[in-house]
């Protein structure tokens, strides 16, 4: 991270409380983190569109006992194995699971990857955290 800057910023005193309201809500205890989120905020997102190589967790809950169900999401993942990084298997209650996978590189390969899983007959809940790999300088 390079050396911290300091800019002064103009806008209508309008936004500027609606502002302030919404980051007291957020816990938030200065503007100036709150403006850097939503900056970082803005470049995952450019990022994401752009298509290029990005990196993510997404989130599974599913009921292990529906049949060939386990087997599936593993045999998905292993089908784009040069981009699953990680995978953690949490066993939550006697019936459900959570799994969270990394994931790094082309968003296009991320994107098929997390609609399948989605789309899998017997996930509950199927989440992705966007991030990416390093901020452009
Ligand atoms: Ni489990």
């Amino acid at each position: 991270m390079g050396d911290t800057v300091r800019f002064g910023i103009s806008m209508e005193g309008e936004l500027l409380e609606k502002f302030d309201r919404m980051i007291e809500r957020q816990s938030y205890t200065n503007r100036s983190e709150a403006i850097r989120d939503l900056i970082r905020e803005k470049i995952v997102k450019k990022e994401w569109e752009g298509g290029g190589v990005v990196a993510g967790a997404i989130l599974l809950i599913y009921d292990h006992h529906i049949t060939g169900l386990s087997q599936k999401i593993t045999e998905n993942q292993h089908h784009y194995h040069e981009m699953v990084i990680s995978t953690q298997h949490i066993h939550m209650d006697p019936n459900n699971c959570m799994e969270i996978i990394i994931v790094k590189g082309k968003r296009d390969r991320i994107r098929e990857l997390y609609n399948s899983l989605k789309a899998t007959r017997g996930v509950q809940q199927c989440d992705i955290i966007k991030t990416i790999v390093k901020e452009k300088e």
